[in-house]
């Protein structure tokens, strides 16, 4: 057994480089990951990206600092690679308010429509779903399908119900949502907003319809992020998990960016309680130890890859 001893920052992040070289490995990173994490990977990037690299990937071991859900998704895209995740028990609250059997009985309920899941899902949803599709090119891919063609999207209501406004479609809707996104307050922006009131407000499609409507630009992390380093504005209110910050800040050196709080939040900001379980130690302990690892049964990660694939290919 490797005991752990207390290492300094440097000495974790010195430790990490070491052994990715070591195993030959390569790190991905969410935007919502602690900053030390998304410096250290050699890639960061939304859902979108992340799936879009994880398909190209040569090395033999991807490390995944992220949410279950997307460890998942870069297994069901490699299945002869070793998958790894620093914390196994970083979950998704809108992957779990989609159980498989429920969202199976839905679909059941209305024969003749085309399934389109967000990626924020587990392997087994992805599985009885036409097209996975991320908040960066939903719109792009419902827009792709014929006007006419019936849709059931899953599972969240907020990117459904924006994706309807734009598209003019009918999508029916799935009723879940992200702890996180649906619990920005409405009341403590506008407050921020007196007090910056040059500041635009960047939204997640996945927050709720108010913060939409008073939103200057909606869109997935990447999104935001590209507007915010394009725009003349120098102050931005970001209603998205405060992560994403650390690479605004970065692209964006003479900018402010204000995280918009929750509603419960007493720090000012918005994190994913499952996106913050990673951290450095155990980013070096699962390079050192190769595991946690992400396994997906055989049999459904082949029916699991047919809608993520499909969406890569509409995205391109
Ligand atoms: P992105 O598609 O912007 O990466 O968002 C993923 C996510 O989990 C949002 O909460
Ligand atoms: Fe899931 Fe919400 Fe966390 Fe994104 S922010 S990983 S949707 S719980």
């Amino acid at each position: 057994m490797t005991v752990d001893k207390a290492s300094s920052k440097e000495e974790l992040i010195a430790e990490i480089k070491r052994l990715k070289k070591e195993k030959n490995a390569v790190i991905m990173a969410h935007y919502y990951q602690q900053g030390d994490i998304q410096d250290v990977a050699d890639y960061i990037g939304d859902s979108l990206a992340l799936a879009q690299i994880a398909a190209g990937i040569e090395e033999p071991v991807i490390v995944l600092c992220g949410v279950h859900f997307m460890g998942e998704t870069a297994k069901i895209l490699c299945p002869d690679k070793t998958v790894l995740v620093p914390d196994e028990s970083a979950g998704c609250s809108l992957a779990d308010s989609c159980d498989a059997d429920e969202f199976a009985a839905f679909i059941k309920e209305h024969p003749g429509h085309t399934v389109v899941s967000y990626v924020n899902t587990t392997a087994r949803v992805k599985a009885l779903t036409d097209i996975v599709v991320t908040s960066g090119n939903a719109r792009k891919i419902i827009e792709s399908l014929p006007e006419d063609e019936k849709i059931i999207f899953g599972p969240d209501r907020n990117l459904g119900n924006y994706i309807n406004s734009v598209t003019g479609r009918n999508m029916v809707l799935w009723d879940g949502a992200c702890h996180v996104h649906e619990k920005f307050s409405l009341e403590k922006i506008i407050e921020i907003k007196k007090e910056h009131p040059e500041a635009l407000l960047l939204v997640h499609p996945e927050c709720k319809k108010p913060l939409q409507l008073i939103a200057d630009k909606i869109g997935s992390t990447a999104v935001l992020l590209k507007f915010a380093k394009e725009s003349d504005a120098k102050e931005f209110i970001v209603a998205t998990e405060s992560g994403i910050l650390h690479e605004m800040q970065k692209q964006c050196p003479g900018k402010v960016f204000i995280p918009a709080p929750s509603t419960d939040s007493t720090c000012g900001c918005n994190d994913c309680s499952f996106m913050k379980l990673n951290t450095l130690e155990k980013l070096r302990n699962c390079l050192r130890d190769g595991r946690p690892e992400v396994i997906v049964d055989e049999v459904l990660a082949i029916e699991a890859r047919k809608p993520i694939e499909r969406m890569l290919e509409l995205s391109k």
